[in-house]
């Protein structure tokens, strides 16, 4: 195959890249503690940090169908893309899995989900040997378009299909890259990019550890 062929994607996600860390500014800013505190500055209401996450419908590597309410009662790891991502994906779950490995047992306290927005070419199968590839532990979902649409929406992940006429591939897909950790109670507590190191992401897992 002709060596054109990763480039264009890598630049595709690389565009997403950029929209992510947009997305990570707005997380950045103090969410209002009340609606006093929001009427008074006037400027900050809704922020990302207050409307990530939600209910979802998915199939995960098995086939089998699971909900938000599968992975309940324990932290979770929540992170959008596709198996035929050439950079931010890989870099992301190896990052993740990296992190894994140094918190050792430890790590089992979170659930990390790999949720693919690219359902056409990632069925269970797939998706369950890309992410065993990284962690037997990351657990990879895919859905109806219907229902990957749902789960994106939720965790207010922007994705679309582009064509790659010159590519045998067809096609890639952008998408936004944030990972995002949740709360044992599903709530939104602080989020990571593909380029958080393994470090930085097993110190502030564990630091989120009781004990
Ligand atoms: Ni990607």
């Amino acid at each position: 195959m002709d060596r054109i062929v990763p480039f264009v994607p890598w630049i595709a996600c690389a565009v997403l890249v950029a929209w992510g860390f947009g997305v990570h500014l707005l997380m950045q800013q103090p969410a209002p503690t009340t609606a006093g505190e929001a009427g008074a500055s006037g400027a900050v209401t809704a922020t990302g940090q207050a409307a990530v996450g939600g209910p979802f419908a998915l199939v995960d590597g098995s086939g089998r169908a699971v909900t938000d309410q599968t992975f309940a009662g324990k932290p979770k790891v929540v992170f959008f893309g596709f198996t035929h991502c050439p950079d931010v994906c890989p870099a992301g779950l190896m990052h993740l899995a990296e992190a894994m490995t140094r918190l050792g047992p430890k790590a089992d306290a979170f659930t990390p989900l790999f949720i693919t927005v690219d359902p056409e070419r990632d069925t269970p199968q797939v998706m369950a040997e890309y992410t065993r590839h990284f962690d037997p532990r990351i657990i990879g979902l895919t859905g109806t378009a219907e229902q990957i649409a749902e789960a994106a929406r939720a965790y207010r992940v922007f994705y679309r299909k582009v064509p790659l006429p010159e590519s045998a591939l067809g096609y890639t897909m952008d998408h936004s890259s944030i990972i995002y950790v949740m709360g044992a109670d599903g709530r939104f507590l602080t989020h990571f990019t593909h380029e958080t190191t393994p470090e930085d992401i097993a110190q502030t897992l564990g630091a989120l550890l009781p004990g």
